[in-house]
């Protein structure tokens, strides 16, 4: 039985796989709206979720299956002290396939240990979210036609953005790629994650000056200041305004450097932008949907022969 933990589960080959599956539901919805049939999704969230979840379920729904689920740690039995593994154990009975979300990081690996259904990580802390990547992935894709050649710049919260620290993972596979890590000192990326990159020797610089790099960016994947993972109100408060993308500052980038986002946005992209051909963090929320639904049929098996048909 396979579970998805980390982007880096799958093998590139595998990625590749995953990616064309999303892109033929996507050109062929109606192909894959009995696949699931008689097939069950929970979703068990223990953090506040409007795009996962419910992308999560709107994927099991349009292959044909059904949904159920808690929405926070207060509505379940997590309240009254049981144990993740005791949880999935439960779930087990009732589900076929799960997706967890958790704020500790490891929850979701914690759980694959006990489970006999396949696991999701839908976000762990600020760890890792590989269903985030794979829309990442899959929205750079249909955008600029490749995953390799490309200066992508990661700016904002880079310290705790799970959604930046398994984008870095997942891209840094491709051939000729380059990072620009644009943050203040406070929310620079992890030190094992520098360290890594580091001892790769891998194309990467950390800024603290958007407008300085913008020229030079074939993506700009913005991120929210995660308020949530701050131990200091003071400190958030001061930070949580750092980046404000603004269509001004886009006059220097590139006419076809697309502007990612995995939401939910505060400030730090002014609605103005929304307007900007360039802006593609709606188009991520939707291509969200096509690669949730690709993973649950390939975890569940039921990819097979599905491109040939
Ligand atoms: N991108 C993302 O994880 O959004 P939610 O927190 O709304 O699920």
């Amino acid at each position: 039985m396979r579970h998805l933990l980390s982007p880096l589960d799958f093998s590139l080959e595998e990625v590749s796989h995953m990616l064309k599956l999303a892109q033929d539901i996507m050109r062929n919805p109606e192909k894959y709206s009995h696949v699931c049939d008689g097939k069950k999704l929970a979703t068990l969230f223990y953090e506040p979720s409007t795009r996962t979840r419910l992308s999560f379920e709107a994927a099991m729904l349009n292959l044909g299956g059904k949904t159920l689920g808690f929405q926070s740690a207060d509505s379940s039995s997590a309240s009254k002290g049981e144990s993740v593994a005791d949880t999935i154990r439960v779930v087990s009975c009732y589900a076929d396939i799960c997706a967890m979300r958790h704020p500790k990081e490891g929850a979701p690996l914690v759980a694959s240990h006990y489970s006999r259904i396949p696991v999701i990580n839908a976000g762990d802390g600020g760890h890792n979210h590989p269903t985030q990547t794979f829309t990442d992935l899959l929205t750079i894709l249909e955008l600029k036609g490749r995953l390799d050649n490309m200066t992508i710049g990661l700016c904002g919260d880079l310290k705790f953005g799970r959604t930046v620290h398994s984008l870095i993972n997942a891209m840094k596979r491709y051939p000729n790629v380059s990072f620009i890590l644009i943050s203040p000192e406070e929310l620079k990326i992890p030190q094992y994650l520098r360290d890594e990159l580091l001892s790769e020797n891998y194309n990467f610089k950390e800024v603290s000056n958007l407008d300085d790099v913008m020229g030079e960016l074939d993506i700009l994947y913005m991120t929210r200041v995660q308020k949530e993972r701050f131990f200091n109100e003071e400190e958030y408060i001061r930070l949580k305004n750092s980046f404000i993308l603004d269509c001004k500052k886009l006059e220097n980038a590139k006419k076809d450097m697309y502007i990612l986002h995995p939401l939910p946005r505060v400030n730090e992209i002014a609605v103005e932008v929304d307007d900007d051909p360039r802006a593609a963090y709606f188009k991520q929320v939707q291509n969200g949907v096509y690669v949730r639904m690709a993973l649950i049929l390939i975890l569940l098996g039921l990819d097979k022969g599905m491109l040939e048909q």
